[in-house]
């Protein structure tokens, strides 16, 4: 059945079943393959997506689930100036090691700072311990969104 999506201010019309899950539908069918596949089952964080500014877990929310709602993904982020923040500060900061995981860490990081702000160390620590990294970044995450957060206040 043909399903409406509004994926990065574009729309498309997708003729997938209902229960298709969204990350297979922005990866095969949208054809945009920052999003990433990790467990499949909502624990890994990997697949992590905006729905209307919340993080969503794209592989287990079914494409029907989505409605009206708009989807952002990892290549959407840089053209707004919280993206930039934290793209600057994953560069300044050397996050990334080999970068799977990296795109779910950006768009939790992203839906984490839009809701608040000025997070303490907790805060992150709480928000982020969905996004599982293999290469055990998670100070250098931590550290980075402190930086973007601290940018974005205009003390850095
Ligand atoms: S692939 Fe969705 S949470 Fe792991
Ligand atoms: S950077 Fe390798 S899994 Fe996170």
């Amino acid at each position: 059945m043909a399903n409406q999506l509004a994926v990065n201010d574009h729309n498309y019309s997708v003729d997938v079943d209902d229960d298709t899950p969204l990350l297979w539908v922005i990866r095969d069918i949208v054809g945009l393959t920052g999003t990433k596949f990790g467990c499949g089952a909502a624990q890994c964080g990997a697949c992590t997506v905006h729905i209307d500014g919340v993080a969503h877990r794209s592989c287990v929310t079914p494409v029907s689930a989505v409605g009206d709602g708009k989807v952002t993904t990892i290549e959407h982020l840089a053209s707004t100036p919280l993206g930039q923040a934290l793209q600057k500060a994953w560069l300044d900061e050397e996050v990334v090691q080999c970068g799977y995981c990296q795109s779910g860490q950006l768009m939790q990081a992203a839906a984490l700072l839009t809701v608040q702000p000025a997070p303490s160390d907790a805060d992150i620590d709480q928000a982020m311990s969905g996004n599982i990294c293999r290469c055990g970044t998670y100070g250098r995450i931590r550290t980075a969104i402190n930086v973007a957060s601290r940018a974005r206040a205009g003390g850095a």
